[in-house]
């Protein structure tokens, strides 16, 4: 029978077995999957595990901390962080193309990741490279078994040719819930092993314009609201993943405080799904978005306005860029 327990033995066996004594590398996006995988690893084979944490400082508040903090604190993990922000966010300036800014993140990831696992292989020479995928990537991917891309990370190609890592892909045969499971298994902190997937070039396809550092942290602070209002409405299970989009480019006119003010709206872009290949718009309650509404425009100075997205996938995406 399938327990959680009996996954963890079998892998912590076929992990040290396929590892030996050699050194073993694993990148942290801050979801899920890479933080179970490299947790099993670390039971596997302790101190032979070395992780990395590309910081592009794009992602939501508190889950940069989630990593650097409450991961290693519950885990032990040898974690080398390389803080990135200001170079994805010099390479971001002014540019507005989604497929643009997808290119330059995923290029920017590689680079840093190269540079710091050549690093860590010079210090220590590096035989085996952890990847969080999953069943349903197995099968997507035609089952084979993959090489060193970073895949589930940034969907970007590959190391050189002179990085060329064999792989521990401890989570290829589960599926998500199964995934987060073990996570809890493990111990992992509860907020990131119920995280909604989130994408990896993070907050910068969901700021509609340019992406700056005062944007990123105006959509933030919106982002984080809604997160508290669907956490604490018992609702986080019920949707698949709950987007906020700041639309930067966009002002309209409001009244806020004691006079007019002219903002920038976000949406709310909260979808039910099984696999993100369709998606529904997710019926939450008015008194929820009402209450996430309010706390938005009272609390963030610079959005006055509020909007629903209520498009299915099709036709529309999930993420707006
Ligand atoms: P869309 O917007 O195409 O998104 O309906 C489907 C799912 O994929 C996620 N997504 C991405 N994930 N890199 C990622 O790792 C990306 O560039 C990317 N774009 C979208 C999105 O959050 C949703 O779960």
């Amino acid at each position: 029978t399938w327990t959680p327990g009996n996954i963890i033995e079998d892998q912590v066996a076929a992990i040290r077995e396929q590892v030996g004594d050699k050194q073993v590398l694993c990148a942290l996006s801050g979801g899920v999957d890479s933080a179970v995988a490299a947790a099993l690893v670390h039971k596997a084979i302790g101190d032979q595990l070395t992780c990395v944490f590309v910081d592009h400082g794009l992602l939501r508040a508190g889950e940069a901390e989630q990593v650097e903090k409450d991961y290693v604190a519950a885990t032990g993990i040898r974690l080398k962080v390389v803080d990135a922000a200001e170079q994805f966010l010099g390479h971001l300036a002014g540019v507005t193309d989604p497929e643009q800014k997808r290119k330059i993140i995923g290029r920017e990831f590689i680079r840093t990741f190269e540079a710091a696992a050549r690093e860590l292989d010079a210090e220590r020479h590096i035989e085996f490279l952890v990847q969080g995928t999953l069943y349903p990537d197995v099968v997507e991917s035609g089952g084979g078994t993959g090489t060193a891309n970073i895949k589930s990370h940034h969907n970007v190609g590959g190391l050189p040719d002179d990085l060329q890592f064999a792989l521990i892909e401890p989570l290829r045969t589960l599926f998500k819930d199964e995934v987060r499971a073990l996570g809890a298994a493990l111990g992992l902190p509860e907020a990131m092993v119920q995280r909604h997937p989130f994408p990896g070039p993070g907050l910068a396809i969901r700021i509609i314009g340019a992406v700056d550092r005062e944007r990123l942290d105006i959509l933030r602070q919106a982002d984080l609201i809604a997160r508290e209002e669907l956490t604490a409405a018992g609702l986080d299970r019920d949707v698949w993943q709950f987007p906020v989009v700041l639309l930067a480019d966009v002002r309209s006119v409001g009244v806020q405080g004691d006079g007019r003010t002219y903002g920038h709206p976000v949406v709310l872009r909260p979808v039910s799904s099984e696999d993100a290949m369709t998606a529904d718009w997710s019926r939450l309650p008015y008194d929820l978005i009402a209450k996430i509404s309010n706390r938005i425009t009272n609390e963030v100075r610079e959005i006055n306005r509020v909007v629903l997205d209520v498009t299915s996938k099709p036709p529309g995406t999930i993420e707006w860029e």
